[in-house]
């Protein structure tokens, strides 16, 4: 089996898929709403840490557990340790994951393929904030609107997954990652130029570490979406790292991976939060911020209908480039397992992920998914998914490779893998320590003090951050009252 596998074209197409799942809407919608939510700075250097010494080590293990097995995920658990491993249920976990996560990515794709077909018809234009605001929550509450993007966004997805890895994948990636690094940088030069101010003001916000601000849910938040945005932990990058051949280097291309991904999130934070302080706008607006805050700030340029379609093209360039990595943790499992062949397996599994999507596509606009199911998690459908599998599923998956790799996996192998084709190789031992030690006691501590287990005391209660002062509304003065 292993011979008809497909493989990679080149080293760079390689690099260039890997970065594009890892690149996506967790860089560009996410990292900066959840930056803001949580007060800037202080989250920034915590997320910084975790990239750095948990979810880049972990990258480095799924590589290796690929390029070695020339398998998915789970027959991958299963030739690193023995048939019937318990082991391979961290493998079926992340196919689990992915199909959840793709199922809400695809409803939040679908809002930027909107959005560009609203800019192109000049939706925006003469619209004040308020305007704006109501047509982000009339498209996000519309179920037809949502079922019909849904079903566009993984169609394509869809067709991506299908035409293989390097007719497929690989060539799309090979074209919209660097279509997408070009329009991130423009623009930021618009940002710089356009909202001066707000510049120096978005520099402070996401660079000063202010640790009053830091929650213990937070850190959990920095922890997950770690996880999220290089896009490990569910064996995405086992998956992607089975095409290599086996001599490659995991490890210099897992440190240029994680690299990249960590500079697009800044650079979003670097265009989106200088046009929020420059326009005035509230940096913790949540899920909304890039739809509500965005296409504002972008109308107010010369060429502005341009600027706001080029952004959301960016966009969802991002999120296709991130959701055929999802689909094909899907595909490559049941090709590798059950044998389908290619088009099967990516044509049913796009079709389950579509119907899983449907709930997320009604969080907004239902009032069971939204309002009757937030009386039960305390957040719509869509969120409550997004939380499970970002701070739940995610970061225990990537405990689970963790120990794998750093336990259980035989150390002759590991080094080997580990040294093979690479420059790095004297930074073995290091990594060892962060695999074996670490990454997952960083991930259980956070996990017990967020669950209550454990309670760390160092970190702010939820209420006491300054932004929640801040925001809460002043007490009034019960003299004052007549
Ligand atoms: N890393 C992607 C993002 O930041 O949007 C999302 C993602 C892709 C998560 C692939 C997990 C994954 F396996």
């Amino acid at each position: 089996m292993a011979q008809q596998r497909g493989h990679w074209g080149s080293k760079a197409g390689f690099i260039l898929a890997a970065a594009g799942s890892a690149i996506g809407l967790g860089n560009i919608w996410k990292f900066p709403y959840i930056t803001g939510e949580n007060g800037g700075g202080a989250f920034v250097i915590v997320y910084l840490g975790c990239i750095a010494l948990i979810a880049l080590p972990i990258l480095i293990g799924e590589i290796i557990m690929g390029k070695t097995t020339q398998q998915s995920a789970v027959p991958a658990f299963r030739e690193l340790s023995r048939p019937a491993s318990p082991w391979m249920g961290i493998g079926w976990m992340g196919v689990l994951a992915a199909f959840l996560l793709l199922s809400y990515y695809a409803v939040i794709a679908g809002w930027t393929m909107h959005y560009v077909w609203l800019a192109l018809q000049g939706t925006f234009t003469g619209l004040d904030a308020e305007g704006v605001n109501n047509v982000f929550n009339e498209s996000a509450a519309s179920p037809g609107l949502n079922l019909s993007w849904l079903v566009v966004f993984m169609a394509l997805t869809t067709f991506i997954v299908a035409g293989g890895i390097k007719r497929g994948i690989e060539l799309a990636s090979r074209i919209m990652l660097p279509l997408l690094g070009l329009i991130l940088l423009a623009l930021m030069i618009v940002a710089a130029t356009s909202a001066k101010g707000g510049f120096s003001q978005a520099v402070d916000f996401v660079f000063s570490f202010r640790a009053d601000q830091l929650t213990a849910d937070g850190v959990l938040e920095a922890v997950g979406h770690a996880f999220f945005s290089v896009g490990v932990g569910m064996g995405t990058m086992i998956a992607y790292g089975s095409y290599l051949k086996r001599k490659s280097d995991a490890v210099g291309t897992s440190v240029l991976i994680v690299g990249l991904d960590t500079v697009i999130a800044l650079m979003a934070c670097m265009v989106l939060f200088p046009i929020t302080f420059a326009y005035g706008l509230e940096p913790d607006a949540g899920p909304g911020l890039v739809f509500k805050n965005m296409p504002i700030a972008l109308l107010a340029l010369p060429g502005g209908s341009f600027w706001a379609v080029i952004f959301f093209v960016l966009l969802f360039v991002a999120a296709l480039t991130s959701a055929i990595s999802l689909l094909e943790v899907a595909t490559s499992y049941v090709v590798d397992e059950l044998k389908w062949s290619r088009l099967k397996a990516a044509f049913i599994g796009g079709i389950l992920i579509t119907l899983v999507g449907v709930p997320s596509a009604l969080s907004n606009g239902s009032h069971w998914f939204n309002e009757g199911f937030a009386d039960i998690t305390g957040k719509n459908w869509l969120d409550s998914v997004d939380y499970l599998v970002s701070n739940i599923m995610l970061p225990l998956g990537g405990l689970g490779i963790a120990l794998f790799v750093g336990w259980r996996m035989s150390k002759s192998i590991r080094q080997s893998a580990f040294s093979e084709g690479s420059g790095l190789a004297a930074t073995y031992g290091a990594w060892c320590f962060l695999i074996q030690w670490l990454a997952p006691a960083a991930v259980l501590i956070v996990f017990l003090n967020a669950v209550g287990i454990l309670d760390l005391g160092i970190f702010a209660e939820p209420g006491d951050t300054q932004a929640e002062i801040e925001a809460a509304p002043e007490l009034v003065d019960p003299d004052d009252l007549e």
